[in-house]
């Protein structure tokens, strides 16, 4: 085949028709594989549509193969930068497309972990919320305390065994840490006079560890002083106090001994796990002690410059780690101060 007989074409390839085609598959190209796909189809190097039109520079006629030649060297120019400024975009959109499933808002969001009240806490304050309703108001006294008011003025005699450093945490300077609350009526009676009417919340320690014993615990006293109040207003408010923190419980009073009422009594309520019925919880008695209570001793009333033959009183006093602890059905008291998340988390009130 020559040109001169006139069968060598002017141009073996229609490139304008491969510009074409190349244009519109290029103007579609979503994702790698298909970028890939289009390089190999015209720039590669073995069938590449690019490639081939060049190669066939040999067949055409020489009078055209300038203007030929010129024209897929113009071709593949354009070819090349397409594919490279495609890829770029591609790069680019990869990119972005990571970034934003770094922020993909139609996550759900993470919820933060919110604290909750303490269980004691809880129940110190629903104690005090009933009492509150009642009339009283709340009276506080210092942890560290004296003799004359954690013991002495409460007619614990000198010899008593409460006094006994086995029970008591003494510190520097003839002081002790308080054993209970009951100091705060001492300071409240000093301090105030009848009719009288308060709550005393607080931290009592003793030097006792097991698993209904920590050294550290929590009490709230009652204590009521007026002109004629007797045994039926003591009775009256434990029932009603018990009765609203133990939705339906009821007392049981059993004579007891303190050195600061006269006559003593403890006080039991209606299992609130069995109603009274007697079950695991409450060794099958269908009652559970929760406090100690009796009339203000004369004694008392007097060491605090009140005449026991004019005022008259009731107290209570009660652990509030137990009143948790019977809410929160909490087998050991420890596990109450140990700040185990997982045991707050569960009983979160
Ligand atoms: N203070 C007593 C204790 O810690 C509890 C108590 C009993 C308080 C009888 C009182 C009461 O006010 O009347 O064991």
């Amino acid at each position: 085949m020559s040109a001169e007989d006139g069968s060598a074409p002017a141009a073996p390839f229609d490139l304008e028709a491969i510009r074409r085609e190349f244009d519109e598959l290029a103007a579609r190209v979503p994702d790698r594989a298909t970028w890939e796909a289009l390089r190999v189809r015209f720039l590669g190097r073995k069938q590449g549509v690019v490639r081939s039109a060049l190669e066939a520079i040999s067949q055409v006629a020489p009078a055209h193969r300038k203007a030929y030649g010129a024209a897929v060297n113009r071709l593949k120019l354009h070819v090349e930068a397409e594919v490279e400024r495609l890829e770029v975009a591609l790069r680019a959109a990869a990119e972005a497309g990571s970034r934003r499933t770094l922020l993909d808002v139609t996550l759900p969001g993470r919820r933060p972990r919110v604290g909750s009240l303490h269980p004691v806490t809880v129940a110190a304050r629903a104690i005090e919320g009933i009492f509150r309703e009642l009339g009283y108001t709340v009276a506080e006294g210092p942890e560290v305390e004296d003799d004359f008011h954690n013991f002495e003025a409460l007619n614990f005699p000198p010899d008593h065994p409460a006094r006994d450093t086995q029970d008591t945490f003494f510190v520097e300077g003839g002081l002790l840490l308080r054993t209970h609350t009951s100091p705060v009526q001492i300071r409240t009676l000093l301090a105030r006079k009848p009719p009288i009417r308060v709550i005393c919340p607080g931290r009592v320690f003793r030097c006792d560890n097991d698993l209904r014993h920590s050294p550290m615990f929590h009490q709230i006293e009652c204590l009521a002083v007026a002109e004629g109040i007797t045994f039926s207003d003591l009775r009256g408010t434990l029932e009603a106090f018990v009765g609203r923190l133990f939705a339906g419980s009821g007392v049981r009073l059993r004579p007891s001994f303190f050195p600061f009422t006269e006559p003593s009594c403890e006080v039991d309520i209606t299992c609130p796990f069995c109603r009274g019925n007697g079950c695991e919880t409450c060794s099958g008695s269908g009652w559970m002690e929760i406090l100690g209570s009796g009339m203000v001793d004369p004694r008392v009333l007097a060491n605090c410059g009140l005449d026991p033959d004019v005022y008259s009183g009731f107290a209570f006093g009660m652990g509030v780690d137990r009143v948790a602890m019977i809410r929160y059905g909490v087998p050991n008291i420890r596990s109450l101060f140990e700040n185990d998340e997982r045991l707050l988390r569960q009983i979160k009130a």
